[in-house]
């Protein structure tokens, strides 16, 4: 496999774009050196880089794309927008379609807001519990990786630089499942948290009533509760993992799997605290997510026809059923080269992740690193393993099929060194302090 044309334009890239590339997840140290630098083309699951090689591909648009690439009838229903034109000096009635579907789907909330980005929605949200509880601190579970790009959380990672301190200090952190730890924060900070902000669920399941004792907690203390739901919504369930697990938080966010890779997102949540943003109230207005793209109809097009997909058929079951088969065959290829506990996946077979670990049980970058080599190799690109609705039997098989050579490498640069065939330096976590 070939990869020239990619790697004379990832030059260019790197001389115009800092970083060579738009968002860091797709950034060129997040994969090996023997990989495609750019993707030119994406049909269903399938990939073609600049080079013209094939791949299977997951985690499509990082975990946006849920139903597949080019999907006809999503591309279909924003093309149609589009040719009636996309963003006038009034609102569209799109809007109001759009709101009342997801509202349909989302039974806790009673009002909802659109906006392009996921961390529009977040940032959204604890600016609103801010200003509904006239308090300024912030509760997020540190378990879960990354809720936005706005100072309130990229100032409490190791990437905080040009964030005031006194900005870093109003965001507080607890881990998930530890109830005490949170009532900690509670005492140490009484009447100044705003809102706890979580996923509903990442690796670790709820576990002792988790979900319920956190709501219990902010409701106790006049605090709001509000769910990130940019990577669970439309996977856990068609009504989010809030559904799946039964709890009804203040606010909730929403994002990726929205619109099949177009930009969209949503905050949605109980109408008394919407409605700060909006006509009807004479309290303190607040600024609530309003922007030049905030609502372009074709996204909101390509979002309708994406929840009347996943409403019409089984594309939820889909996912999990895939991501089974893979987690299943993945098992056994483990089994077969002896790899238990160096290689395996983790989390809910419709957010299928993967570990690598080396000789000394550690989480180790140089083998994720070399895996991604190997079956990039073989025509899989899977930073995750996270599956849309258009990956078939048979992409699953061949994946497996790859994995299995893959782990054949693995096991040898367990025995042997990672370095004797790893081409190229490892990845990185892709929010660091310094390169
Ligand atoms: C859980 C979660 N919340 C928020 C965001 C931010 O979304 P966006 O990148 O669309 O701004 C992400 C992005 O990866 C996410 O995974």
């Amino acid at each position: 496999m070939k990869f020239d044309t990619s790697k004379a334009l990832q030059k260019r890239s790197h001389a115009l774009i800092p970083g060579g590339a738009h968002t860091y997840a797709k950034g060129d140290d997040q994969f090996p050196e023997l990989a495609p630098g750019f993707l030119e083309k994406g049909m269903g699951c399938h990939v073609w880089d600049l080079d013209g090689n094939e791949f299977i591909e997951y985690g499509l648009g990082l975990r946006s794309v849920t139903l597949g690439h080019a999907y006809e009838p999503v591309v279909e229903a924003a093309y149609r927008q589009m040719r009636m034109g996309i963003n006038f000096n009034r609102p569209s009635s799109i809007e109001v379609e759009c709101a009342e579907m997801f509202l349909s789907l989302v039974e806790g909330a009673e009002m909802v807001k659109f906006a392009k980005n996921g961390s529009d929605a977040t940032t959204a949200a604890v600016k609103l519990a801010r200003a509904y509880t006239g308090r300024d601190m912030v509760a997020i579970c540190e378990d879960h990786p990354f809720y936005s790009v706005d100072d309130w959380f990229i100032g409490t990672t190791v990437m905080s630089a040009g964030i005031p301190d006194a900005v870093k200090k109003l965001t507080v952190k607890f881990h998930y499942n530890d109830l005490t730890g949170l009532k900690t924060l509670f005492e140490r900070y009484p009447n100044q948290l705003a809102c706890v902000f979580m996923e509903v669920e990442r690796l670790d399941p709820p576990r002792d009533d988790f979900l319920k004792k956190v709501r219990d907690i902010c409701h106790q203390n006049g605090t709001l509760l509000i769910f990130d739901e940019i990577i669970t919504g439309f996977r856990w369930h068609l009504g989010g993992a809030q559904k799946y697990h039964g709890i009804v938080p203040d606010l909730s966010t929403f994002g990726k799997a929205m619109g099949n890779g177009y930009s969209v997102s949503a905050l949605a949540g109980r109408r008394e605290i919407m409605e700060l943003g909006g006509l009807h109230h004479d309290k303190e207005r607040v600024f609530l997510l309003s922007t030049t793209f905030g609502a372009e109809t074709h996204s909101l097009a390509a979002s309708i026809a994406t929840m009347n997909i996943y409403k019409r058929e089984p594309v939820i079951e889909h996912l999990y059923c895939q991501g089974e088969r893979l987690e299943k065959g993945i098992e056994q290829a483990v089994q077969e080269h002896h790899l238990e506990g160096f290689f395996g996946t983790v989390g809910k077979p419709c957010n299928l992740l993967y570990y690598t670990r080396d000789e000394m049980n550690q989480p180790s970058q140089p083998l994720r690193t070399l895996f991604l080599q190997e079956i990039i190799k073989r025509g899989i690109i899977a930073p995750s393993l996270v599956v849309s609705y258009s990956h078939t039997d048979e992409d699953i098989d061949r994946t497996l099929d790859a994995i299995n050579e893959a782990l054949f490498i693995y096991r040898k640069a367990l025995d042997n060194g990672v370095d004797r065939y790893l081409v190229g330096p490892p990845v990185k976590p892709a929010v660091r302090k310094f390169n």
